[in-house]
């Protein structure tokens, strides 16, 4: 019989065991990733009622049965319209829109080139089909050309990246990478989970950049103040996923109520296209309050921000010397981060007040003798 006695030793011995903690309303919270605040708004509410009303909570069904509604339809057009592709499809969530992309649009025939610091989600993906994958090091165009130049393949070959890394908050050099990819002709992918909804009038970095890669994969479930996931690509690719990618055909379609709110957050976010950068001038002050206590933010350039600690212990003292002081900060350690790089990763959204920030940065600045 399978035991689990001895695993869970070893994860409690390095300092890396995991638990479920219930969200508490008074606590001031920093590891949501509702960046605009929208989860809570109440057009988005109102809107998730009405689409409950009118279709009930679920549909029942995957898209290729009967589980296929309007509101579907709708948001997979404003969805390609925000990103500035031709189509777009939606999926379960953004880690079933990374795994059901690359492993249907990959095979053993190609290889795929991501950065080290990829969400989990693409490295999975990429497994799944056994494409051959070789990881540069984490925004290293050397590393990347390296290998472009050096390995070929019978099939076709991709670039896969984060557009804005969610544990370090710093972005990718989009256009570079998409100068490679057309030099070496392969197809750039690029992850805008986190940007989407704030970078380029919510569209991604991608559009601030005016880069226009293969494939863009989001998420409802962060900026959009929603849940649910989708690949924005050529109409081509979005007619192959409909037939090819698993996590789509074999998976129920997102209850009514989600795309509704990310519909409504849409509408919000265009007629209001300062909401990304406000937050991203508000998280640029947190930053520089935080450093000049002492601790490092680098390489971060957004809303997310890391507290650097190092050590696994360290990160979650650190975590739970902050729950003391009615802040929820969750420890972030391998092998989300690399072995050494535990940390405390702040997300500022537009929730937080002046004060909240103010509150924390002076936290952390008082802590920071007695942890370091
Ligand atoms: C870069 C990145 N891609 C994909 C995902 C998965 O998105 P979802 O939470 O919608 O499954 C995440 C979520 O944390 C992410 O950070």
């Amino acid at each position: 019989m399978r035991t689990y006695g001895n695993d869970l030793e070893k994860i409690e011995k390095d300092g890396l065991t995991r638990k479920l903690a219930v969200r508490r309303p008074d606590m001031l919270e920093f590891s949501s990733n509702d960046y605009l605040g929208l989860a809570d708004h109440p057009l988005l509410k109102e809107a998730s009622i009405r689409a409950i009303e009118l279709y009930g909570s679920s549909v029942a069904a995957s898209r290729l049965m009967s589980g296929n509604i309007a509101l579907h339809e709708d948001l997979e057009i404003r969805l390609a319209r925000q990103t500035g592709m031709e189509a777009a499809l939606l999926f379960g969530s953004g880690f079933l829109a990374n795994t059901g992309l690359l492993s249907s649009i990959t095979s053993r025939d190609d290889l795929v080139f991501s950065d080290k610091l990829n969400h989990a989600s693409l490295v999975d993906g990429a497994l799944i089909s056994r494409a051959g994958v070789f990881r540069y090091g984490h925004c290293d165009m050397d590393h990347l050309e390296y290998f472009l130049a050096n390995r070929t393949c019978r099939g076709n070959r991709f670039i896969v990246t984060d557009s804005l890394f969610s544990m370090d908050g710093d972005i990718a050099p989009l256009r570079r990478l998409e100068q490679l990819s057309m030099r070496y002709n392969c197809n750039l992918i690029v992850d805008e989970a986190h940007a989407i909804g704030i970078f380029g009038n919510g569209g991604g970095v991608c559009r601030e950049y005016g880069v226009k890669p293969h494939a863009i994969i989001g998420t409802l479930s962060k900026a959009l103040g929603s849940y649910g996931g989708f690949v924005a690509g050529n109409t081509d690719m979005k007619e192959f996923l409909i037939n090819r990618a698993r996590t789509f055909i074999y998976s129920t379609g997102l209850p009514p109520a989600a795309p509704a709110a990310a519909l409504k957050a849409i509408d919000i976010i265009e007629s209001e296209p300062d909401l990304g950068r406000k937050l991203l001038e508000t998280a640029s002050h947190f930053r520089n309050m935080i450093e000049s206590s002492g601790f490092s933010t680098a390489p971060s350039e957004s809303q997310i921000v890391p507290v650097h600690v190092g050590e696994n212990h360290r990160a979650v003292a650190l975590s739970d010397y902050l729950k003391t002081e009615n802040i929820s900060a969750v420890a972030i350690r391998p092998p989300t981060v690399p072995e050494g790089t535990a940390r405390i990763r702040l997300s500022v959204t537009l929730r937080h007040s002046r004060e909240d920030l103010y509150h924390t940065a002076e936290v952390l600045n008082f802590i920071n003798g007695g942890i370091r």
